[in-house]
């Protein structure tokens, strides 16, 4: 990991290390990036393996959504379908600690893992001139959650981004401390009316006064990182089709979704197959996972069986998802 430390002149953009840590997110790699609010693993989010890296060095034992980091509102709306709340809440909040949930455009190159699969996408522009121009300069959205081991604190250092991933990292960028300190606060803007997902570095009063009517949403603090997040909701995740786990035979009718070098019994007669990795190796799988679901659900089979995938790695946040949308539909 190599340390990238900016002071406040204004040289910075131009330096060879600039350069650097662009070639190194280009490259698919980790760079600890700081923001206004706290400091972002940061990644090529149009780019599979670079995020699911992302999941690799947090340990997160789930696929949670993650926020894309763009440089202006333009650059959103290639990602996103910005209704008329949309507009006014970026045009009143960006750049700074808003993040806008949106439908997700069938056009944006972000990727599915970046999005957990979902239709909606989360954009954020910040205040945080460092992530704004990194984006900008590698004309990449930037996938980045807190830069902190899941389940830890949230790091608003350089100094903590580089104790809980220092291994993972490329570059971490030092620019001092956050100064907004918490998330951002994030507000869908899927349904008629906007709501509050999670409160953060601006406060709901703000938001409504600027929209004119009350936002949905919970009135009290909540984490969308316990099970009950809207991103977390089974509902969410489930294919049409049926799933069938640890698969070890392929039935009539039935796609298969493969791994590793050993095909199950009748895997021929399968409507259609996609394997996710044919050397076995859990980050390229988690890159593929969700549009491997999306495709094979397309394929018109009733049930989707799976082969058995390892819970090493990346494995448990696969096997996670897998369960979930195999899990009892209400
Ligand atoms: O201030 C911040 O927002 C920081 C900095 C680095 O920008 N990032 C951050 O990311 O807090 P993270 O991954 O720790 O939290 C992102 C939250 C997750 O809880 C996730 O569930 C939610 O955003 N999220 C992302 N996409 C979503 C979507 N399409 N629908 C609903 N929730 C979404
Ligand atoms: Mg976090």
């Amino acid at each position: 990991m190599r340390r990238w430390t900016i002071d406040g002149g204004n040289d910075w953009q131009t330096s060879p290390t600039a350069v650097a840590v662009c070639s190194a997110l280009n490259a698919g790699k980790l760079v600890a990036v700081p923001t206004e609010t706290v400091y972002g693993l940061a990644a090529d989010a149009t780019n599979g393996i670079a995020c699911a890296r992302i999941f690799e060095a947090k340990g997160r034992p789930q696929f949670n959504p993650l926020i894309s980091h763009v440089d202006s509102l333009k650059s959103a709306q290639l990602h996103g379908a910005f209704n008329e709340d949309a507009q006014t809440l970026a045009m009143a909040f960006w750049p700074g600690p808003l993040t806008l949930v949106v439908p997700k455009l069938p056009t944006s190159d972000i990727c599915d893992l970046a999005t957990a699969g979902l239709t909606t996408v989360a954009l954020r522009v910040p205040s945080g001139a460092i992530m704004r121009f990194l984006a900008r300069e590698t004309g990449r959205p930037l996938a980045a959650p807190s830069a902190n081991i899941s389940g830890r604190i949230s790091a608003t250092s350089a100094e903590d981004a580089a104790a809980d991933l220092g291994p993972s990292l490329s570059f971490v960028v030092d620019a001092g401390p956050c100064p907004v300190g918490i998330e951002s606060t994030i507000v869908s803007c899927v349904d008629a009316t906007p709501r509050l997902l999670r409160p953060g570095g601006i406060d709901r009063m703000q938001i409504e006064d600027v929209l004119g009517r009350k936002l949905q949403g919970p009135a009290a603090s909540s984490d969308l990182q316990k099970p009950d997040a809207p991103g977390m909701l089974t509902s969410h995740y489930a294919p049409t089709a049926r799933m069938r786990l640890r698969a070890l035979d392929v039935r009539a009718g039935e796609a298969l979704l493969s791994f590793g070098a050993t095909r199950p019994l009748g895997a021929e007669c399968a409507v259609k197959e996609i394997n996710l990795s044919a050397t076995g190796n859990v980050r390229e799988a988690a890159a593929r996972l969700f549009s491997a679901l999306r495709e094979l659900d397309t394929a018109g089979a009733r049930t989707i069986c799976v082969q058995d995938i390892p819970l090493t790695g990346l494995g448990e946040a696969i096997n996670d998802r897998l369960q979930r949308a195999a899990a009892p539909r209400p």
